[in-house]
């Protein structure tokens, strides 16, 4: 029977400047090269966003090119060094699902290189041909995702702190109420105690008599700056908000990003010795090194001058894990974390930098995700918000602590973040003056994964 013999899909995205020219070159000078590419043209590397990779493989491309103009040569001047940074970032969290970094491939190829165009499809196509067809169902997966190795045992010097009442809830209850009796602040967002035995919840409190409801003990885990983007909170005027070291690394963060200003703020930094979760100190806090916050306008407790313990975080030993496993293990491991996924976007409402007025996940012209529960919405959404945190999650652990379906979207951020500063030397949620990595460059970038 004569079978029609498989041949790669690719997808190769191209900037109008260049490459395209490169590839209209190299058709017109009858150079041969294999036809297995579908070009897709767009202004500038730097309009190429990453989201239309995902979609690509969400709709059965076996492999990807990315390809534009070489460094320095690019028509708007820096796009394929900012696509450059994006890249470097978003190739690793597709390998950390278990994608095969030869899926995606990247060139700069410029309008005088029809010939190099037609070497890199050519190569392209048989690195894919010998890979063989998109080995996955997108978003799916054998449902059996487990790490088989426990994280180190939790240790007797993560006990929980105590916080005495006089250190803390007493002097937070005065400041609070100073500031609100004359009038520097509209609202104290803090932390009171739910009407749940043992549960605190986030408290606003706008009139002086009702500061008493305020407390500071282990249990407060929450963000709350979070709230500083909340209309239904700025409208009550200037806001007071009871921060950890860890939050206000988010304050910086939406400093940075202004979207909050220094002077609409009063920190009522806390003094912290980490907080618990499931009655133990949360991962984050065993290598905490802002105890005491290094922004504030009151600090509350004393100065903690401890740093960063000498245990481990566990969730490296977690992710050493995952990186030994095999990509298509890797893939399963994770199609079986997002086959829970709900959609309910818990991680992204309390989420202090998941700020924007319209999600991504909300638009349906594009749709970029679809917005039911299965395999591949679920696998989309999360790369989607992962990659959006690259370079500016500082760790809080909020979006894993909510998830329902305790997906460990923790681990994800973490293995992005510990990918940024190793690429570019950044840490989130320390400068309030530093541009956040992917949203800036510098012209000797690593780009040895490019051709
Ligand atoms: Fe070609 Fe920017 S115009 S990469």
């Amino acid at each position: 029977m004569n079978e029609r013999r498989w041949e790669p899909r690719i997808v190769a995205f191209v900037c109008n400047w260049c490459t395209y020219a490169g590839a209209d070159l190299a058709g017109t000078s009858r150079i041969e090269y294999q036809p297995n590419v579908r070009l897709i043209k767009l202004p500038c590397t730097g309009r190429i966003d990453p989201h239309f990779i995902v979609k690509a493989f969400e709709q059965g491309a076996d492999g990807v090119i990315v390809s534009g103009c070489h460094p320095g040569d690019c028509h708007y001047t820096s796009g394929n060094y900012y696509a450059r940074r994006r890249y470097t970032i978003f190739r690793k969290l597709l390998e950390f699902l278990g994608v095969d970094p030869r899926r995606v491939q990247f060139s700069w190829v410029s309008a005088a290189e029809g010939q190099k165009w037609a070497e890199v499809v050519n190569v392209v196509t048989e690195e894919i041909r010998q890979l063989g067809p998109w080995p996955y169902r997108w978003g799916e997966g054998k449902r059996n995702g487990k790490l088989t190795v426990e994280p180190p045992p939790i240790s007797a010097e993560r006990s929980l702190p105590e916080y005495p009442e006089a250190q803390f809830t007493a002097p937070l209850r005065e400041v609070a109420r100073d500031l609100l009796e004359r009038g520097e602040v509209g609202v104290i967002v803090g932390y009171g105690e739910g009407t749940l035995p043992e549960v605190i919840t986030p408290l606003f409190v706008t009139q002086p008599e009702e500061t008493d409801q305020l407390v500071w003990n282990a249990r407060c885990v929450h963000n709350l700056s979070v709230y500083l983007t909340n209309d239904l909170v700025t409208k009550l005027g200037r806001v007071g908000l009871v921060a950890k070291g860890c939050d206000v690394k988010s304050i910086i963060g939406l400093l940075q990003e202004n979207q909050v200003q220094r002077e609409e703020v009063v920190i009522l930094g806390i003094a912290c010795a980490g907080v618990e979760v499931n009655a133990r100190l949360a991962p984050q806090c065993l290598t905490c090194e802002v105890r005491t916050p290094t922004l504030y306008d009151h600090l509350i407790g004393p100065p903690n001058q401890q740093t960063n313990q000498s245990t481990a975080d566990p969730r490296l030993a977690e992710i050493a894990q995952l990186e030994a496993l095999s990509p298509e293990e890797r893939w399963n491991y994770w199609q079986a974390q997002f086959a829970r996924c709900l959609k309910c976007y818990a991680c992204r409402a309390v989420c202090p930098l998941c700020y924007c007025e319209q999600c991504i996940a909300d638009k349906t012209r594009p749709q970029w995700i679809p917005p039911s529960a299965h395999g591949p919405g679920n696998l989309s959404w999360n790369i989607f918000r992962a990659f959006h945190l690259a370079g500016r999650c500082v760790d809080c652990g909020a979006c894993a602590r909510v998830c329902p379906a305790h997906i460990r979207l923790d681990l994800l951020n973490l293995k992005l973040a510990l990918e940024v500063e190793k690429s570019f030397g950044y840490i989130p949620g320390q400068d309030p003056e530093a541009a956040p990595p992917l949203t800036t460059f510098r012209p000797e970038d690593e780009q040895e994964f490019i051709r």
